[in-house]
């Protein structure tokens, strides 16, 4: 049932644009369940057919605003015709700019930070009453997942935020100021979303968080839990066949956090360890609290207790300071390490951060010439981690219908993007694959059927 005021137009579509991470996604899934629970809006697939517009901004990399306001431009257009809709920005644009969007953008009604997306549904009342501006970006010490209602559908592979926010402050990220100080979950409300999750047909979880191995949370016997033992919990869950987490930081890979990847059977071969840059004196400048050596000794640990697992990262060039030598110590270490997947950044100063102070010194040109290489590299080793699987008998989890007609999708193991003609009634389970043939980003192979 609509819960709404009859004396006002009734809202009966959303539309949610969401930016960045699988936070983000996460989020705007929340989202869109809350706003369902609390109005009856259903999800529409373009702003033209919103009653409802909300924006889930990110803004971690450059020109994130100026995303934002050339996005809401379109919007006004729509407003101006149909005055009654409702324009929401919220996520990490919202957080840091603030009140400066309805400033800029007068025809925003909310905005909202990424910790406060909980009140969406009281916000909209206001709207509706008073038609006033409304602006909620504090952050609240309460856990705001306690206030979200249950997910209402789920699919093969779910996700489930554990921690958010980060207290490592490395000198370039904004991610500390927008979604605010390291926060964990609690063991049992994890828990049960995860439940949740899997009673509904979900196989694989995803823990997701900033710095997830930084987790901290209050445990069922009163102690305070790490990831590790958190992860562990989870595994255990009847009905999970898949466990994956992102992101991590190289800091809080413990000993025992790596010795999981030989010992959860459900936790999958793939680590997302960002590293940023392989110089001493970078690693340093950014703060990132850890050297190159205490890199690669944690990438020993990991591929001793799991010879296989599949490793990508993220990399920034050009730091203000960053010299030619330095450069190279980055793509040494990326040949050291061999990363299935990488992505690489050209710094850019982001405001408020300790590194928009000094100046951005590295020439645009320099920026570029170094991204390429980086890019070069790291491609080339993808190529060859993708060609490596041809003739291999692999694990996958059939996902989806893929593009082409009578395709399947699924993952494997190590989380590559695998295609092969199957059928619809495969979805959510594990079938053996061979691999015949490797592309840029994806594979394609054949089902192995009973008797084959
Ligand atoms: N400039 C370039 N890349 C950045 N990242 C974060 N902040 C910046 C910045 N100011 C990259 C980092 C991080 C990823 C999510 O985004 O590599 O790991
Ligand atoms: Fe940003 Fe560093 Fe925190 Fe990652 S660890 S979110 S890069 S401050």
């Amino acid at each position: 049932m609509k819960q709404q005021n009859e004396s006002i137009k009734s809202l009966d579509t959303l539309f949610i644009k969401t930016y960045g991470c699988q936070m983000n996604e996460y989020d705007s899934a929340r989202m869109a369940d809350m706003m369902k629970q609390a109005y009856g809006l259903r999800l529409v697939a373009a702003p033209e057919e919103a009653d409802v517009i909300l924006m889930n901004t990110c803004s971690i990399r450059e020109k994130a605003e100026d995303k934002v306001y050339s996005e809401l431009g379109r919007y006004k257009k729509l407003k101006d015709k149909r005055p009654d809709m409702i324009i929401g920005v919220g996520g990490c644009v919202g957080q840091q700019e603030g009140e400066r969007i309805q400033k800029r953008a007068p025809y925003v009604d909310i905005v909202f930070g990424p910790q406060s997306y909980h009140r969406l549904p009281e916000m909209v009342k206001e709207i509706r009453r008073h038609r006033v501006h409304v602006s909620q970006t504090d952050m609240p010490e309460i856990e705001k997942f306690d206030h979200l209602p249950k997910a209402e559908s789920h699919g093969v592979t779910g996700c489930v935020t554990i921690m958010e926010g980060c207290d490592k402050f490395c000198t370039f990220c904004v991610v500390p100021y927008t979604r605010g100080p390291e926060i964990s979950r609690s063991v049992e409300s994890i828990l049960e979303e995860c439940r949740d999750q899997l009673a509904g047909g979900t196989v694989e979880i995803s823990l997701l968080g900033q710095n997830v191995n930084a987790y901290r949370g209050p445990g069922p016997d009163g102690q305070e839990w790490d990831f590790t033992m958190l992860l562990y919990a989870v595994a255990e869950l009847p009905g999970l066949k898949r466990l994956r987490f992102s992101t991590s930081h190289p800091m809080e890979m413990t000993s025992e956090l790596c010795q999981a990847f030989a010992e959860i059977p459900q936790l999958m071969p793939y680590l997302h360890l960002p590293v940023q840059s392989g110089s001493d004196h970078v690693l340093k400048l950014m703060h990132r609290g850890h050297d190159r050596a205490t890199y690669f000794r944690i990438i020993d640990e990991l591929r001793a207790h799991c010879p296989d697992i599949a490793l990508s990262s993220d990399f920034i060039v050009g730091y203000p300071g960053e010299t030619d030598e330095d450069f190279e110590a980055t793509l040494d270490l990326v040949r050291r390490v061999v990363y299935d997947s990488a992505y690489c950044f050209k710094y850019s100063p982001r405001p408020g951060t300790p590194a928009s102070k000094s100046e951005d010194s590295v020439p645009e040109e320099v920026k570029d010439a170094r991204l390429q290489r980086l890019l070069e590299l790291t491609r080339e080793q993808s190529r060859a981690a993708m060609q490596q699987q041809l003739g291999k008998r692999l694990e996958v989890l059939v996902e989806k219908a893929g593009r082409n007609a009578g395709d399947m999708e699924g993952r494997t193991a190590d989380f590559k993007i695998i295609h092969f003609k199957g059928q619809m009634r495969q979805i959510g389970q594990l079938m053996p694959v061979t691999v015949t043939e490797a592309y840029g980003q994806s594979l394609r192979g054949e089902l192995i059927l009973a008797g084959d």
